[in-house]
C-alpha cells in the first residue's frame, strides 16, 4: 500500500511567531499515520526547518524559479531551496497558473530545474469550474499532466514525483469534490502516467486538495487512488491539521 502524504500549504499566511509555534505543535504530537509535509512561505523556511530538525516532518516551498540563477529580481531559486532544507517544491498551484503567469510550459521547466536541483516536486492540476461544467475536466487535466510527462528525462523525474488533483473551484470555497469525483480523476492521472512508467504510476503518491478538513479527511483518503492531501486553510492551525493527518487510513 502507498503511505500517505499530507502536506500543508500554507499560501501567503502567518508570521514568524505563528510559523514558529505551529511547527513546534506539529513536531510534538509526532504524527505517524502519514508522511507529513510543511510548505511556510520561503521567508519562514528558516525557521520552520529549525524546528524540524530531527522530526520527521518535511520541508517545502510554495514554488520555485525555472532559472537556475541570475538577475531575476524577486525569484528563488531551487537550489537555494535545497540550501534552507527543503526536500519537495510546490509547482503549477493553480493560484500560480492563474494569477502570475505560470503556463504548462513554465511550469514544467519549473519541474525540470527543482528535480535537477534535488527537490522532489509536488506537481499541481486542476480543472476550473469552467472546465468541468463543459466536461472538459479530464482534458484540462491531461493538458497540465502531458507537459510534464513529455520532459526529457521524465524516467527520473517521475521517481521523486507526487502529483496534486486539486480541481480549481473546491480551493478555499469550502466546496470538496466528492470522494468519487476525486477518485476519478485520480484514477485519470494514474493511468496516465502509466502510459509513460506503469510501475511508477502504482506507487506514486497522488493527493487531493480543496477544502480537506478533519471532516471530509477520511472518506476521501479512503478511496484507492487517493493517497493523502494537500492542506489550505485547514493547514494554519495544529489541531485541524493533526487531525486530517491522523485521518490516513
Ligand atoms: P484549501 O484547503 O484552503 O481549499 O486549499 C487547497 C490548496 O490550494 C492547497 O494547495
Amino acid at each position: 500500500m502507498r503511505r500517505a502524504l499530507v502536506a500543508g500549504n500554507w499560501k501567503m499566511n502567518g508570521s514568524r511567531a505563528m510559523a514558529h509555534d505551529l511547527t513546534a505543535a506539529i513536531v510534538a504530537a509526532r504524527p505517524d499515520k502519514a508522511d507529513v509535509l510543511l510548505c511556510p512561505p520561503t521567508p519562514y523556511l528558516g525557521t520552520v526547518a529549525a524546528g524540524l530538525a530531527g522530526s520527521a516532518v518535511m520541508l517545502g516551498a510554495q514554488d520555485c524559479s525555472e532559472h537556475a540563477s541570475g538577475a531575476y529580481t524577486g525569484e528563488v531559486a531551487a537550489s537555494m531551496l535545497v540550501d534552507s532544507g527543503c526536500s519537495h517544491v510546490i509547482l503549477g498551484h493553480s493560484e500560480r497558473r492563474q494569477l502570475f503567469g505560470d503556463d504548462d510550459t513554465r511550469v514544467a521547466a519549473k519541474v525540470a530545474r527543482a528535480h535537477g536541483c534535488g527537490l522532489k516536486p509536488v506537481l499541481c492540476v486542476g480543472e476550473t469550474l469552467d472546465e468541468r461544467r463543459a466536461d472538459a475536466t479530464e482534458a484540462a487535466v491531461a493538458r497540465q499532466l502531458d507537459a510534464v510527462l513529455g520532459l526529457d528525462g521524465i524516467a527520473a523525474i517521475l521517481a521523486d514525483l507526487v502529483i496534486a488533483y486539486e480541481p480549481v473551484w473546491a480551493i478555499g470555497t469550502g466546496e470538496t469534490a466528492t470522494p468519487a469525483q476525486a477518485q476519478a480523476v485520480h484514477a485519470f492521472i494514474r493511468e496516465r502516467v502509466a502510459r509513460v512508467d506503469a510501475a511508477r504510476a502504482a506507487d506514486m503518491r497522488l493527493l487531493y486538495g480543496g477544502s480537506v478538513k478533519p471532516a471530509n479527511a477520511a472518506e476521501l483518503f479512503a478511496m484507492p487512488d487517493i493517497d493523502g492531501g494537500l492542506i489550505g486553510g485547514a493547514s494554519l492551525e495544529a489541531e485541524p491539521f493533526l487531525a486530517i493527518c491522523n485521518a490516513a487510513p
